[in-house]
């Protein structure tokens, strides 16, 4: 299949490009830098040394004789370039990485919240609107986020795979049936902008007929795949600063560093992952296993497993020997939830999920040893804060007890320094 890979140079993008690469499909890379941007703006880098895209390029293509090629673009901003792209390649599928992808980027002021909208839904658009004017039939496969279902107390419910079985009882008091998009419920601009996708998805799959599969995706752990491990040269992004650091590589990057792992608030919070191997894959399994013609936007939950954030903390304090420091939550979150999740349609497909116990904790701990020395310490605490009002409290430098938040610490708590560390 011609394979076309928007934000192809990303965290989840280039070992993406790399196994559709290696499955023999046709690659080709959109993308325009914004993430490496980031890095110069937030004055962080990726824990592991990632290499320029062409030098990432030419050493995949020196190991298995394979091209990827590349395309300089904006999907936000360069529509026509984005259309003449699609109609001149003619691809089978597009893979749509291209967003700003962090929930405590998207909330560290007005700018970032305004960048994060303009930037994702003006990139989904446009790239809906350009397959339409382009006559293409491809198949966008889409990386959408778990949080768009929210993380609210829901005990009990299962959360189904995009669509929530309803009964509206009508006039004469018949039930109408209908399945509709679950309700959604974001917790912040970057997953509000991922709720806004949903309904572009279905506007679009309604009335052009683009098929659509929609992955729900959890919290992406884990760095290298089998691809990207094959030399140093292609190695995978390592994010564990404040604003683009997942919480389980940042726990284990922490203890690599004898820094003691940063739990917000009660740590009760549950949350879905998936290792990066299985992510990869869930993309090449929607990709290979296209909807029909006319079918309705598929939504796959591409999670594996559920932690809450304290039992994850504590497994890598039994591994490693690092104190767990409970730090005053920068986030407006329940702070406790249950998260039961469908995902059957994906293992249906064939996925065999990597889970935390298979060793790999250990592999990741290692490559967080391996470039420790590269970690800016200073770098590490969230300063984000969702609510104005507990941003203004810390920037007069006020301290900051329990805020209705839930996720707080005990009456009485005063935030120590500047890195609004609690200690318990
Ligand atoms: N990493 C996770 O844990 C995770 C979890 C759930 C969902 N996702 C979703 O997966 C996707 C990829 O995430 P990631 O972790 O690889 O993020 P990333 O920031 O590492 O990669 C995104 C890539 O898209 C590029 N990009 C952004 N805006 C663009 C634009 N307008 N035009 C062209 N290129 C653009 C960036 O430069 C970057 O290379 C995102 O949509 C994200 O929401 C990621």
């Amino acid at each position: 299949m011609r394979i076309l890979i928007l934000g192809g140079d990303g965290f989840c993008g280039w070992p993406t490009s790399l196994h559709l690469s290696q499955r023999d499909h046709d690659v080709l890379i959109v993308d325009n830098f914004a993430r490496r941007n980031a890095d110069v703006e937030l004055e962080a880098s990726s824990l592991t040394p990632i290499a320029p895209l062409g030098v990432r390029r030419t050493a995949w293509r020196e190991l298995t004789g394979r091209e990827i090629g590349f395309e300089r673009l904006n999907v936000a901003e360069g529509y026509h370039e984005l259309v003449d792209l699609i109609r001149d390649w003619r691809p089978d599928a597009v893979v749509h990485f291209a967003e700003q992808r962090a929930a405590p980027y998207s909330m560290k002021s007005s700018w970032h919240k305004r960048y994060t909208v303009d930037n994702n839904v003006n990139a989904t658009h446009n790239l809906l609107a350009a397959i339409v004017e382009a006559e293409s039939d491809a198949h966008v496969v889409h990386l959408g986020t778990m949080g768009v279902y929210g993380y609210g107390p829901a005990p009990g419910l299962k959360i189904p795979e995009g669509y929530l079985g309803v009964k509206i009882e009508a006039d004469d008091g018949t039930d109408i049936e209908q399945e509709i998009l679950f309700p959604a419920n974001p917790g912040s601009v970057y997953h509000m902008t991922k709720t806004l996708d949903q309904l572009l998805f279905a506007y679009y799959n309604k009335n052009d007929e683009i098929r659509v599969t929609d992955l729900h995706q959890g919290i992406v752990w884990g760095t290298q795949t089998e691809d990207t491990r094959l030399d140093e040269r292609l190695i995978n992004r390592f994010d564990y600063d404040g604003d683009y650091g997942t919480v389980l590589n940042r726990f284990l990057m922490q203890s690599a560093i004898g820094y003691p792992l940063t739990v917000h608030g009660s740590g009760r919070q549950t949350r879905a992952f998936i290792h990066i191997q299985d992510s990869v894959r869930c993309i090449q399994l929607a990709v290979e296993n296209p909807p029909a013609k006319g079918e309705r936007v598929r939504i796959f939950n591409q999670m594996t497993e559920t932690h809450r954030l304290i039992d994850l903390a504590e497994l890598v304090s039994r591994l490693t020997g690092a104190e767990i420091d409970f730090v005053e939550n920068p986030r407006n979150e329940a702070a406790e939830n249950d998260l039961y999740v469908e995902n059957r349609q994906l293992l249906d497909l064939g996925l065999v999920p990597v889970t935390l116990e298979d060793g790999l904790l250990n592999e990741v701990a290692e490559i967080a040893h391996t470039y420790a020395y590269r970690c800016d310490p200073e770098k590490i605490p969230c300063r984000s804060y969702w609510r104005h009002d507990l941003h203004e409290r810390v920037a007069a430098g006020a301290a900051v007890g329990p805020s209705g938040n839930g996720g707080t610490p005990e009456a009485g708590d005063v935030l120590a320094d500047e890195t609004y560390r609690v200690s318990r």
